[in-house]
């Protein structure tokens, strides 16, 4: 459905490094496919949200290809851009930051279905919508204005919104890590529900490991802009390859496991002691790599296929 081929984004630095460039995404590639939850794993300042930015033509790639249903898109077409608005949804953190509190529930679904000439009876729409996010009865939650509904169900509304616009991709940028605890599983669930019933395509972004093994059908993980491990959630979870996958998956909890849990640093990627040109001059994970060896900083290791797609891009397998 929706295709990235080796996206690029450089920008400009402002302040004391004006005039240099920093990458925040190096050449990614992704596919998501119809039914299917595809996640992009890694930490804050990896790049995930930027390329979301571009794959909903939020943004313009520096280098790189967005194809959607097999054809080539570009933001700068308008034709594209109108198209691509209702195919591909983004579905942000911030529930209330993202719907307009001024509007009660049902002037902010009819719009979208307005917008994307949606036919039948508009209040039987919107009260359909309601249900699918599992609002029910659709009728009590029309005439709701944001304070008077909690997170979860707020996002539910961000969900609804998203599919009025009746898309087949939907891109959730950590969808759920501003909502309590005891709801986040909930709303995944919607999610998988949405790929599996209904047959969209979905990629869900997220900075915890173990939400997209309990509900991804393929993991990619990224770090410092470069993808470093993809396939299925399954391989990628039980048998991970690189070394920040397998540091991600340490430190994350596990039900199956209970060991003591070792944060990771969080490593600010703007940050001035940070060279991200240095990171991708070889294996940006090298400086934290308890397996480092002399080459991970001189060259970017070359992209290692291992069974059913499973891939890892590390100097350690090609001994
Ligand atoms: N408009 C921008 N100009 C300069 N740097 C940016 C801009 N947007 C994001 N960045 C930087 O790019 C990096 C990646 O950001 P982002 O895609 O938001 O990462 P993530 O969503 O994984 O936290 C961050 O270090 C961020 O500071
Ligand atoms: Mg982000």
């Amino acid at each position: 459905m929706l295709e990235a081929v080796d996206i690029t984004k450089r920008m400009p630095l402002h302040g004391r490094r004006h005039g240099q460039w920093f990458t925040a995404v190096d050449s990614a590639s992704l596919t998501l496919e119809a039914g299917k939850v595809v996640a992009l794993v890694g930490e804050s300042g990896s790049g995930k949200s930027t390329l979301a930015r571009i794959l909903t033509l939020g943004d313009e790639p520096s280098a790189g290809t967005i194809r959607l249903a097999g054809r080539e898109v570009s933001g700068r077409r308008r034709a594209d851009r109108q198209a691509h608005f209702g195919q591909v949804q983004l579905i942000m953190q911030d529930p209330f930051a993202s719907l307009n509190q001024l509007h009660k529930v049902r002037y902010i679904l009819s719009r979208p279905l307005r917008n994307f000439g949606v036919a039948g009876d508009l209040r039987q729409r919107i009260i359909e919508l309601l249900e699918r996010v599992n609002l029910t009865p659709g009728e009590q939650y029309l005439d709701k204005y944001p304070h008077e509904l909690s997170g979860g169900q707020w996002q539910r509304v961000a969900i609804a919104r998203a599919l009025a616009a009746g898309p087949a991709v939907l891109i959730g940028d950590e969808p759920v890590s501003m909502l309590d605890v005891s709801i986040r599983l909930d709303v995944l669930r919607l999610f998988a529900d949405l790929c599996a019933q209904d047959g969209l395509a979905m990629l869900y972004i997220t900075h915890d490991i173990a939400s997209a093994r309990y509900f991804a059908d393929e993991i990619n993980v990224i770090y410092a802009a470069r993808m470093v491990e993809g396939g299925p959630a399954e391989e990628v979870t039980q048998r991970p390859r690189h070394p920040y996958t397998q540091l991600l998956l340490e430190s994350s909890p596990d039900p199956d496991r209970d060991s003591e849990r070792t944060a990771l640093p969080i490593v600010d990627a703007a940050n001035e002691s940070v060279d991200r040109e240095q990171e991708l001059a070889g294996c940006p994970f090298a400086a934290r790599c308890p397996h480092a060896m002399p080459v991970c900083t001189e060259k970017p290791p070359p992209r290692t296929t291992f069974t059913d797609g499973h891939w890892s891009r590390c100097w350690l397998h090609e001994e």
